[in-house]
């Protein structure tokens, strides 16, 4: 029997198509909104082959009141709303600031109107630890100041954890902002992952682009950085741990339980270099990864890991997977698209 409906803004996306196959798992019906301006529509049939369970799927945006709407009061009985749908490239961000603030904030303003007219109550939001930039003290916690944003993308995670905290003030919606920290890998069967568009700006998918023969070589960006081995540390955690967390953040707004708004970290705790990274893809796919020590790229920093024991001991959460499994399988999602293009064909992916 069904657990309830659950509405996924941007569920064929990277996180968004793994948080579904969870939610699948856990025993929900998942309605999916997504104007497919950074997915595709076979991740559709790629969720379905990888859950064994359908999700109803809209082709729509969220900033077009009418359609959403009618997708709204198609499914009276939906619980609450996991809004992935976002743009989150953060150097698009410095060039396009309108496109990101048009979309992540009157988006998201857009999706809590709705919800307050439909009577929907829930609302999870995808933050992310950009909102912290480099603080002084590490491990980070939900406490450690913020920083003023390096992006327009940060500034819109910093403004939108704002507007969902002040509409729950009204009473009628729960909020619960989650900030990811370095979300890579893919669900073990090779079939829903990242798919970056044109040259990846992150590190998991240049580096399986890399190893594809896809690119020539990686670009190590620092090798002087105050840290063991030079370069820059980071908390990678497994898009499918990250997936479950969204499980349990949603139940435990339907069970009425825990403060109006909350913010929870969501990361492993622990912090890899980029050269940790690189050997533990090596270590698991088998192969030499070509890579040269370039400059630091603009606008990074040192270090960053969470503290993430307020999942732990509010959500009954905790990461499981190690940085050997992301590598293993994003490796095996990059193999699949090799392969399989007619699944998730992009012309535009290489
Ligand atoms: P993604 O681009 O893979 O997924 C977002 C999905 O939303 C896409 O399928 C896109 O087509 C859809 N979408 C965008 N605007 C829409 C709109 N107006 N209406 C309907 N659909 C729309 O991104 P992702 O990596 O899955 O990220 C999901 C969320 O998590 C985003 O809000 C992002 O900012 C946040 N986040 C991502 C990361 C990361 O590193 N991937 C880190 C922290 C936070
Ligand atoms: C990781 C490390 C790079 C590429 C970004 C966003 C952040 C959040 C997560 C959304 C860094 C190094 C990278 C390469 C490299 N997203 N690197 N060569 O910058 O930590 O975070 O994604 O909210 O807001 O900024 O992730 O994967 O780009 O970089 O050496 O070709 O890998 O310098 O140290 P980042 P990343």
């Amino acid at each position: 029997m069904s657990r309830g409906k659950i509405l996924v803004t941007g569920g064929l996306g990277f996180i968004g198509s793994h948080t579904v196959v969870e939610l699948h798992k856990a025993g929900y019906d998942v309605v999916i909104v997504d104007n497919l301006d950074n997915s595709r529509p076979q991740v559709a049939e790629a969720i379905h082959l990888t859950s064994g369970q359908r999700a109803a799927f809209y082709p729509c945006d969220i900033r077009d009141r009418a359609a959403f709407s009618n997708v709204l009061a198609e499914h009276p009985d939906i619980k609450g709303i996991i809004h992935f749908a976002a743009y989150k490239a953060v150097g698009e961000s410095v060039d396009k600031p309108l496109k990101y603030y048009d979309n992540n904030i009157n988006g998201l303003v857009e999706l809590l109107k709705q919800m307050n007219e439909h009577g929907i109550r829930n609302m999870l939001f995808s933050s992310s630890c950009t909102v912290y930039g480099q603080p002084e003290k590490l491990p980070i916690s939900e406490n450690t100041p913020l920083q003023p944003a390096e992006s327009p993308y940060g500034n819109t995670k910093k403004i939108g954890e704002d507007i969902l905290r002040d509409a729950t003030f009204t009473g009628s919606i729960r909020g619960v902002a989650l900030r990811y920290f370095n979300p890579v890998g893919a669900h073990e069967k090779g079939l829903i992952g990242e798919l970056p568009i044109g040259v990846p700006q992150n590190l998991v998918p240049f580096v399986t682009q890399t190893a594809a023969g896809l690119r020539d070589q990686l670009r190590v960006f620092g090798n002087d950085y105050p840290t063991e081995d030079g370069t820059a540390i980071r908390d990678y955690i497994h898009v499918v741990d990250l997936a479950k967390v969204h499980v349990k953040a949603m139940e435990r707004m339907l069970d009425g339980e825990g403060p109006s708004y909350d913010i929870f970290n969501v990361g492993t705790g622990r912090g890899h270099s980029v050269l940790e990274v690189i050997q533990a893809f090596e270590r698991v796919s088998g192969k030499s990864l070509p890579y040269a020590f370039a400059d630091r790229r603009s606008g990074d920093v040192v270090e960053v890991y969470a503290d993430a024991t307020k999942a732990e001991r509010e959500l009954q959460w905790k990461a499981e997977k190690t940085i050997d499994d992301m590598m293993r399988d994003a490796w095996t999602f990059q193999q699949h698209i090799l392969n399989k293009t007619h699944i998730l064909n992009r012309n535009n992916n290489v």
